[in-house]
């Protein structure tokens, strides 16, 4: 991408967080709107490779910055929101992206454990709008996006704290989206289906899933997936700058599920 692109890009003049920036889906989704013209901040609890990331595209000519923040911590949601403002005094674009991974069997769900990852993959994306609602406010045109998941809308095996959370952060994207609707603010939701990244590891360390057997078998020779293969980040980046451009004018509160046509089938 040469010079021109990068100043004139579609999103110019517009500020972006991504939370869950530092690698995957986030930091694919950080990647392409610092492409479009956009000043991203990436926000990480995880912030060396974040930080990798915003030095690869700032090294690129694009504005980007990393920062350490845990979406479940108060304080540290607080300081991202100063850090913004700090630096740009603004926000256009918030995409609630950050989250962790839970397939313990339900026999082996304990409260403790069912608690953290609502506290991380629902509660974290509502404190974070909240902690930065006065910015997005401001904006005028603001737009939220919540990665949430094909579980938040559909069972599974060993998913009930996950696909709880997911569920819940599904509903919050209509809820938000109401009540933030005055302010201008649009809220939608993604539903990523099977996507390869870090997620996907199994976790007895032996691979990834999409390399398993049974995922070859079911989802790709017997196209359980029609498109037969799963996402990769770049995809999932694609359709969520639908919702944070300027062509949503008159979408809010939906959810759109981008899953090769996973969830068509049956
Ligand atoms: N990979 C998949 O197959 C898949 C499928 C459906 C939905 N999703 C969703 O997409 C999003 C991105 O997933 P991914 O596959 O890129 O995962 P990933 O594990 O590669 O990245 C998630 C990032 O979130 C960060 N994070 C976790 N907890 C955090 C916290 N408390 N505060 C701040 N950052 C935190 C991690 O450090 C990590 O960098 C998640 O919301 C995930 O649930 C993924």
């Amino acid at each position: 991408m040469d010079a021109d692109m990068k100043a004139t890009g579609r999103l110019a003049g517009r500020v972006a967080v991504v939370t869950g920036a530092a690698r995957g889906i986030g930091a694919a989704i950080a990647t392409k709107l610092a492409h479009q013209g956009a000043a991203v901040m990436l926000a990480d609890r995880d912030v060396g490779p974040a930080q990798a990331v915003a030095a690869e595209l700032s090294a690129a000519g694009y504005d980007a910055t990393a920062i350490a923040t845990d979406i479940t911590d108060e304080a540290s949601v607080a300081g991202l929101a100063a850090a913004v403002a700090a630096r740009w005094g603004r926000l256009d674009i918030l995409v609630n992206n950050a989250a962790i991974l839970d397939a313990t069997p339900l026999e082996e769900l304990t409260r403790p454990r069912f608690r953290a990852v609502q506290e991380v993959n629902q509660n974290g994306a509502l404190w974070t709008v909240m902690s930065l609602l006065d910015l997005l406010k401001r904006s005028g045109h603001a737009r939220v996006v919540n990665i949430a998941s094909i579980l938040g809308v559909r069972g599974c095996a060993d998913s009930v704290s996950y696909g709880t959370a997911k569920g819940g952060l599904v509903n919050l994207t209509r809820l938000l989206a109401v009540d933030l609707a005055p302010h201008g603010i649009l809220v939608n939701c993604i539903c990523p289906g099977f996507v390869d990244t870090r997620m996907a590891l199994l976790p007895d360390g032996s691979g990834h899933e999409h390399e398993t057997d049974w995922f070859r078998d079911i989802y790709i020779k017997y196209g359980r997936i029609p498109l037969r293969r799963p996402a990769e980040a770049a995809d999932i980046a694609a359709a969520t700058s639908f919702f944070y451009g300027d062509d949503c004018r008159y979408v809010t509160g939906q959810v759109l599920l981008v899953d090769g046509g996973l969830s068509a089938t049956f």
